[in-house]
């Protein structure tokens, strides 16, 4: 089978598309024929060696982490999947093999759920990483509840796009901030009221949130602690010594609860986002479609940091 492949750590330009041996599933994974992968932050990040002490020295390295397709073949002990099930789902974005850029890739089936009939494989491919870390970083680490007043900072990017909808969905009111050039697809969204942070200096609202989800970390607790309610709870995206370092001084100086999102693939939380699909009320927005053979130009583009929704990469 055909597969995006890498043979060290470096640029866009590593990619490459490789031969590899057709994988088989082993018990409890699921063989997929992929249809559609899409791009995340993490798969640049492991790409470029962000994580080597996480990803390790292997060589060659598969890329992609969310896919939709069909299944292929059944591992022992899979329940609950038939062989041609439309399937998406999302991979373990640091494993050496096993990516989703790929023909067919294998798969925990903890990773998977079937994919919403409304939805075309390029829709859901879009759709896994980014809704559950959405999902994940309202409802689990921010604990939203209906009525919470929700302030979603990155609100036109993957994982902002899909929090804005689920909080609207959730019954929040939604505070969106994006930047004058995506105002106009952000208000596609239907939040509550709209920030342009190229003009409006965030620490100097004077509304209080529940919810802070600061989803490109582009700000702290510490910067917008007036903005957030005494008991709310400021979410940020990206682990580290020292966002773990903040928020346990932002706890000792009484500044608000803050937590660090590492999403977690979880089938349940995963079907509770594809439910949404199916319902009709969350939808991924899809900016670009490239084919397996511009897979690093995906790459590069989604390293601009300026993607508005997600990057797909089709597989034929
Ligand atoms: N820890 C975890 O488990 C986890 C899970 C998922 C994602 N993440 C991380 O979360 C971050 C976001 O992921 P993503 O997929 O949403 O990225 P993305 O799609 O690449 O985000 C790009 C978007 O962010 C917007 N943006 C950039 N700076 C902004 C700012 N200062 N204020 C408001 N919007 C801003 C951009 O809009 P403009 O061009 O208008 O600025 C663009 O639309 C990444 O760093 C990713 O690695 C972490």
């Amino acid at each position: 089978m055909r597969a995006v492949l890498y043979d060290r750590y470096g640029p866009p330009s590593v990619l490459r598309i490789g031969a590899r041996p057709d994988p088989k599933p082993g018990p409890g994974e699921v063989l997929v024929q992929v249809r559609a992968a899409s791009v995340n932050p993490i798969d640049f990040k492991v790409r470029r060696g962000d994580f080597q002490l996480l990803s390790g020295r292997r060589f060659p390295r598969t890329t992609g982490s969310d896919f939709s397709g069909e299944v292929v073949a059944l591992g022992t002990g899979v329940t609950g999947l038939a062989i041609g099930q439309r399937v998406m789902g999302v991979q373990d974005s640091l494993a050496a093999s096993g990516g989703s850029f790929a023909e067919l890739m294998t798969v925990k089936m903890h990773r998977v759920v079937p994919t919403p009939a409304i939805l075309a494989h390029v829709d859901a491919a879009a759709l896994p990483l980014a809704g559950l870390s959405a999902y994940q970083a309202l409802m689990r680490l921010g604990r939203m509840t209906r009525g919470a007043a929700v302030l979603i900072i990155g609100a036109s990017g993957g994982v902002g796009h899909l929090a804005v909808q689920i909080a609207k969905i959730e019954g929040a009111h939604v505070t969106a901030v994006a930047s004058t050039r995506n105002l106009a697809f952000v208000e596609s969204l239907k939040p509550d009221v709209l920030i342009d942070y190229s003009v409006t200096d965030l620490r100097a609202l004077t509304d209080r949130y529940d919810v802070i989800f600061d989803a490109v970390t582009a700000w702290s607790l510490k910067a917008l602690a007036r903005q957030l309610q005494p008991n709310g709870t400021y979410v940020s995206t990206l682990p580290g010594p020292s966002a773990f370092l903040d928020a346990w001084l932002g706890g000792l100086r009484g500044l608000g609860r803050q937590q660090v999102l590492i999403m977690k693939a979880d089938n349940g939380d995963l079907e509770k986002v594809a439910g949404y699909a199916a319902a009709g009320f969350l939808r991924p927005h899809v900016e670009r479609v490239y084919d397996l053979a511009h897979a690093a130009d995906a790459h590069a583009s989604a390293e601009t940091g300026r993607t508005v929704g997600k990057l797909v990469v089709t597989v034929p």
